[in-house]
């Protein structure tokens, strides 16, 4: 995250220097659509039958790819296909698919998650089963070493790879190596707090809650919008953020920081901002039946090294958080948790997320072993 962000800050210095948040586009979108939950696809690429396998595609691309960059240039390795489809926003010229001058890293980002939704909601499948973010910088390398494959057998296209990662384990957040953890699991995938904003998937799942990206401290730092995704990925969803590898990824501009923006590194920040965020009075069950207050998760470090788990396919486990479990944790007057709910109210997202469903399945946070 620290050098992926920086190197963008470097990019952004030869042009536009303010930061403006952005309002959400909130653009009703009306369409009804019909579909059922959770259609899970094979991938064309993968011939073997595994966990989570399983139907036909809906012919529909799986993956949408989000790339942000200052113009529009190929990223070696990564193309269109017909289960992948890749949307542009340049900041500094108009070659992209979106244009947003004085977007932040978060306001960038969640520019993209609309267009995806706004395409996704026009699909009678769910719409893509992953929302793929990248910096336009990314270099996605194969893993040589089969110790770190979790298959026998894997495309040779990095990014096919991580596509039949994706399928395989059906994570909440899916991500590649990166140069700080590659030593630290040392099985095939694994769980790790931090991980970097470079290249992450998402489940559609998670814009129940985890997405849109929280940019409310970008003032602050471009850093705390990862921050909120990890320490959200740890808070719900411990054993389904899944580090893969058998890639990894690399980005060839390089650690910049001469203090043109401010670029705080202190996560305490970002955590005592998101604290205001939970009702203190009210505690969740979570996925192993334990009753526990979400703010327990903020006892100790703001950032931590490593936690606990084990990383684990989807299996039976529900992302979707729901609404009785937001207005229970949560303060539900605070404007941030209030912004969640306008989001979900959508009638885009609450199809994406629950489609012709009449009732919210609830939500049990699966959460790190607490200290
Ligand atoms: C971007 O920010 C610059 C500097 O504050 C400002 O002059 C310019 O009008 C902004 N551009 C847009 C499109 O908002
Ligand atoms: C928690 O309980 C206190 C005391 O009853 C109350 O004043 C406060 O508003 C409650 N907090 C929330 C977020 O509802
Ligand atoms: C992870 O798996 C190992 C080996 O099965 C086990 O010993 C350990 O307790 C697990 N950790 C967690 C946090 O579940
Ligand atoms: C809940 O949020 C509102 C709006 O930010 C705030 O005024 C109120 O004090 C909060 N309640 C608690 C108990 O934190």
């Amino acid at each position: 995250m620290i050098r992926t962000q920086m190197a963008k800050k470097k990019c952004f210095r030869l042009s536009l220097f303010a930061v403006v948040s952005v309002i959400l586009l909130l653009v009703p979108y009306m369409a009804r659509l019909d579909f059922p939950d959770t259609v899970i696809t094979r991938s064309p690429i993968s011939s073997s039958r595994v966990e989570n396998d399983s139907p036909e595609t809906t012919g529909q691309p799986q993956f949408v790819y989000l790339v942000q960059g200052a113009s529009r240039h190929p990223i070696p390795g990564l193309k269109a296909t017909p289960n992948r489809e890749i949307i542009w926003l340049t900041y500094r010229d108009k070659t992209g698919d979106i244009y947003f001058p004085n977007s932040t890293h978060a306001t960038g980002r969640n520019r993209l998650l609309w267009e995806a939704t706004e395409r996704a909601s026009k699909r009678n499948d769910g719409g893509y089963l992953y929302y793929l973010f990248l910096d336009d910088d990314l270099l996605l390398t194969n893993e040589k070493d089969k110790k770190r494959w979790w298959r026998k057998n894997l495309p040779s296209n990095p990014f096919e790879r991580f596509e039949l990662f994706l399928l395989d384990f059906q994570p909440a957040v899916g991500f590649p190596g990166y140069f700080f953890h590659l030593p630290a699991v040392p099985s095939p995938v694994g769980v790790t707090y931090n991980f970097d904003a470079i290249f992450n998937g998402f489940h559609r799942h998670t814009m129940s809650f985890m997405l849109p990206y929280i940019s409310d401290l970008d003032h602050t730092s471009w850093f705390f919008a990862q921050w909120f995704v990890i320490h959200i990925s740890a808070m719900f969803y411990n054993s389904n953020r899944v580090l893969c590898k058998a890639v990894y990824a690399k980005n060839k501009r390089h650690h910049s920081s001469n203090g043109a923006y401010t670029d705080s590194n202190d996560f305490r920040i970002s955590r005592d901002y998101f604290r205001t965020w939970f009702n203190k009075n009210n505690t969740v069950k979570t996925a192993n039946g334990e009753i526990i207050y979400l703010l327990q998760t903020f006892k100790t470090q703001a950032m931590y090294l490593d936690i606990p788990g084990n990383a684990s396919r989807k299996h039976n486990m529900e992302y979707r958080v729901s609404t009785k479990f937001i207005t229970t944790a949560f303060n539900k007057s605070h404007p941030g948790v209030q912004r969640i709910l306008h989001w979900r109210s959508l009638p885009k997202v609450r199809n994406i997320l629950y489609g012709s469903e009449k009732d919210e399945p609830d939500f049990f946070p699966d959460v790190f072993p607490l200290h």
